[in-house]
């Protein structure tokens, strides 16, 4: 047999592919993305990414939570013409999907907040920029050509919080949200464990890791130095968070936060205002009552309150009780279209995805986060045509009959 016969047999190799655009064609799932990213990282910085806080209840059922829904579908509709594109408080989006909040980027890859931004942009869909980001606002609005969302925390240093709302409004941002999870930083034994400070400590161990990962290391150590880029670009002199350790932020973090605050953030904020958190009926019905626009439903996928209830089960009752002229969003264990689908068919307006993106961009830089995008709508658009939904409005319109909880 000629090689020219085997080649005709199993097909022609990919050619003019390089290694990472076929790595990045052979991605077919989140989950792959995630074990990419495993390969990559050094270990306390995966388990950094990955870890819950104490026993990680709460991060575990944040996906068995998803298994007590089935999916019911109406057979037999004219399912060609399906769309997947919504409107989120007045911007069309091509997917009931979002990029959520998340701290410390470029500690994960070089592509960091700009790479994350961009990504989004191009696949117009949200993405929320953390206050604890390791790239400013104004860089990300400007590198990426659309304002993030941001997530706010409420910091003791209200002249800082204050600032940084400030910097919202003049930057476009169309969203703040405030994160109302985080009145203390939970409590995250795997990173206590693994003696995982930020920035990481090069000591002996880090420099023994350096030899296991070095291709995690050299993109690190050629970027430029990481720090708490927009709570710097807010301090004022004396405000006393110094330098850019975890530490230093997490003891600013407040437990006096109260429901006066949301309303003094209410009257300065012009935008949409939304509360993230595992929040009940009631608490969002207070939220209502004071102007928040809407809830972004998430127990932090399991990093704060061990035993948080999974936010997908808090979608129903919180829709009842608020009505359909309140932003719901959920994230919190989403890893696919049918989550999303599931999540809209209970009530939700769109799913946000923490980790899922985080992967992505470890694995390929932002390129990798446009991928995971396209999969996940994939997916949904997949999963709305068998499931005979020819739209975003149809989900919402006919979700009690398209979804059934578990008896058993
Ligand atoms: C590494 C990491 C950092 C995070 N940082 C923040 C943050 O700075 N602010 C915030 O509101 N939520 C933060 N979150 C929570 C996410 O916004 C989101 O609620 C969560 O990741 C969703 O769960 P999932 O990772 O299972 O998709 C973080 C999550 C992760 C994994």
């Amino acid at each position: 047999v000629t090689p020219r016969e085997i080649l005709a047999l199993i097909g022609r190799p990919r050619t003019g592919q390089s290694r990472s655009e076929r790595a990045l064609a052979d991605t077919l799932t989140v989950q792959d993305f995630h074990r990419r990213a495993r390969r990559r990282l050094p270990t306390p910085i995966a388990d950094y990414l990955d870890g819950g806080a104490d026993a990680e209840r709460s991060l575990h059922e944040n996906r068995r939570a998803f298994r007590d829904y089935d999916l019911v579908p109406r057979v037999l509709q004219d399912v060609s013409e399906t769309s997947t594109s919504t409107t989120l408080f007045g911007v069309e989006h091509a997917a009931p999907l979002g990029l959520a909040p998340t701290g410390y980027t470029r500690l994960l890859s070089p592509a960091g907040e700009i790479g994350v931004a961009t990504a989004a942009a191009r696949r117009r869909v949200p993405y929320a920029i953390s206050t604890v980001s390791t790239t400013t606002l104004e860089d990300v609005a400007r590198a990426s050509g659309t304002p993030p969302w941001f997530q706010l925390y409420l910091l003791k240093d209200r002249g800082v919080t204050r600032d940084m709302v400030a910097r919202a409004a003049a930057s476009g941002c169309p969203v703040l949200e405030i994160a109302v999870d985080t009145a203390v930083s939970g409590n995250r034994l795997r990173d206590r464990r693994n003696g995982l400070t930020i920035p990481p400590r090069l000591d002996a161990s880090t420099l023994a890791q350096i030899g296991v990962k070095p291709a995690y290391w050299a993109g690190m150590l050629a970027g430029p130095s990481l720090e708490f880029a927009n709570v710097a670009a807010s301090q004022h002199a004396g405000a006393g968070i110094s330098g850019g350790s975890i530490a230093a932020i997490t003891s600013q973090f407040d437990p006096t936060v109260g429901w006066d605050d949301i309303a003094g953030i209410r009257d300065l904020w012009p935008g949409t205002l939304l509360l993230k958190g595992p929040i009940g009926a009631e608490d969002a019905l207070t939220a209502k009552s004071l102007g928040v626009d809407g809830v972004h439903l998430s127990n932090h996928g399991g990093r704060q309150l061990d035993g948080a209830i999974a936010p997908i089960r808090l979608v129903p009752e919180v829709r009842a009780a608020a009505g359909d002229d309140f932003g719901i969003l959920v994230d919190s264990g989403v890893r696919t279209g049918s989550d999303i689908a599931m999540a809209l068919c209970l009530g939700a307006d769109a799913a946000f995805i923490g980790r899922p993106y985080l992967w992505a961009l470890v694995a390929s830089g932002g390129r990798g986060v446009e991928r995971v995008i396209d999969i996940l709508t994939d997916e949904l658009r997949r999963t709305m045509q068998l499931l005979g939904a020819s739209s975003v409005a149809d989900l919402r319109r006919d979700g009690h009959d398209l979804v059934r909880t578990r008896t058993t």
